[in-house]
């Protein structure tokens, strides 16, 4: 089979992780029986993880969790695959996608692995029959988690919801790595210019910020950075990074890249101060962090000069450059792959153990927001770590019996 034949060729070799899981679980199939929906940008390494699942036994009923980011190569593959159904499309409107969520729902599916907490909520308070029946689900984005929260406290989340986000394996790597690469990458590519030189304005020193702060000054950019947490704003000061208001920084920046989790993050009285010629990207939440409403209504004109790329003028004639019209940069512009596969890999390797945990063994846990137990963390570190060829020592017993000896009675002082 060629690669145009199989959009998921490539990815797959580059997913060790879910493979193995795969593989190990294919014979025994211990998800059959069971309809997993799963929602997430639509792209070839999102197709391992619904082909993993569907080894393991599990019928699949796939969405996209962002309207703009599916590839409609994957769906095609994937929908003729017996046991696998899409509920997506390439090009889709923001209405289809809302239109397609519900008719996967209405599938009513046994278990939800989500991104942004969309068929989670939907499913809550469009289909709660539905809800009502389903075993459990996992959530894998800082913005999802803190809408099982919200549902949470609000006393009407009806399932038990894995954390996925939470975990070491999911955030160290594709948060700080995954969005911090890949968001100056497709910076980059879309607007054809460098990074180096540059003073690079980033919005929220999270996981995502941290990484992308950190690899724009690896690039040789200068690098600023905005926050509303004290101590994250000390810890990105202590970092190197200069910590400004983005009153302050509207002024300084030539590229603006978001990572809050929030709206409105670039507004009206920061277009006034940018300088001509400002890149603004949004690698966070939706494309609600850059206020588009805002930016129209001050632009007098709006151009396209270049694929992924809408340009306001200014009433004092300057040009502000939006990239992907605000969505997520690193997932919806032109050339937009998302996140690297090896990293994605081990995040769907999470979602992976989170339907397998939670649909094979008695958990007999009731609604709520739910830690992924250690093990299955380590599971997933130890089989990333296989695949590196990456040994690592073992604690002795020697070492073990010094850290439980709480009386220092072996010390030797
Ligand atoms: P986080 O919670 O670790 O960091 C968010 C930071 O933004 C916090 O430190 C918070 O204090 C800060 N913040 C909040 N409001 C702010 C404001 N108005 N101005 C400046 N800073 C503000 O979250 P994380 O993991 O870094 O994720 C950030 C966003 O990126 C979330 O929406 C998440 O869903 C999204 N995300 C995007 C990915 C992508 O592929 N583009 C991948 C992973 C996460």
């Amino acid at each position: 089979m060629s690669p145009t034949d199989d959009p998921l060729a490539w990815a797959r070799e580059y997913t060790p992780v879910l493979q193995s899981q795969g593989d190990e679980h294919e014979d025994a199939e211990p998800l059959s029986g069971y309809t997993i929906a799963v929602a997430t940008h639509m792209e070839a390494v999102s197709g391992c993880l619904v082909e993993a699942l569907n080894r393991a036994g599990a019928e699949v009923l796939f969405t996209a969790s962002e309207p703009q980011s599916t590839h409609g190569d994957v769906v095609a593959y994937l929908d003729d695959i017996d046991g696998i159904t899409g509920f997506a499309w390439e090009g889709m409107t923001d209405e289809e996608f809302d239109d397609a969520q519900h008719e996967l729902l209405e599938q009513e599916p046994d278990f939800i692995l989500d991104d942004g907490c969309e068929l989670i909520s939907k499913c809550h308070a469009d289909h709660p029959e539905v809800a009502k029946q389903v075993i459990g689900g996992g959530e894998q984005t800082t913005a999802g988690i803190t809408r099982v929260e919200a549902m949470e406290e609000e006393g009407v989340l009806e399932f038990p919801v894995y954390g996925v986000n939470d975990t070491p394996m999911k955030h160290f790597f594709d948060n700080v790595h995954g969005t911090g690469e890949s968001a100056l990458v497709n910076v980059s590519i879309t607007t054809n210019t460098v990074i180096t030189g540059q003073t690079v304005v980033v919005a929220g020193y999270g996981y995502c910020g941290r990484g992308i702060a950190r690899k724009a000054r690896g690039l040789g950019a200068q690098t600023v950075v905005t926050e509303v947490e004290p101590r994250k704003a000390l810890q990105a000061h202590m970092d190197g990074h200069r910590v400004m208001s983005m009153g302050e920084a509207a002024e300084l920046g030539d590229i603006f890249i978001t990572s809050t989790g929030t709206r409105d993050v670039l507004r009206r009285e920061h277009f006034e101060e940018m300088q001509d010629g400002a890149q603004l990207a949004n690698a966070g939440h939706f494309d609600v962090e850059i206020d588009l409403d805002g930016l129209e209504a001050y632009a007098d004109d709006i151009s396209e000069p270049k694929d992924g790329i809408t340009r306001y003028e200014t009433p004092d004639g300057r040009y502000l450059n939006l990239l992907a019209n605000g969505r997520l940069v690193n997932l919806t512009g032109p050339a937009s792959e998302g996140h690297p596969a090896e990293i994605i890999d081990t995040t769907h390797a999470m979602m992976f153990v989170t339907a397998y945990d939670l649909i094979t063994r008695d958990h007999d846990l009731g609604p709520g927001l739910y830690a992924i137990p250690d093990r299955l963390d380590r599971d997933v570190a130890e089989r990333k770590l296989e695949t590196l060829d990456i040994d690592i020592d073992a604690v002795t017993q020697a070492q073990q019996e010094y850290a439980d000896d709480w009386r220092n009675e072996g010390s030797s002082f």
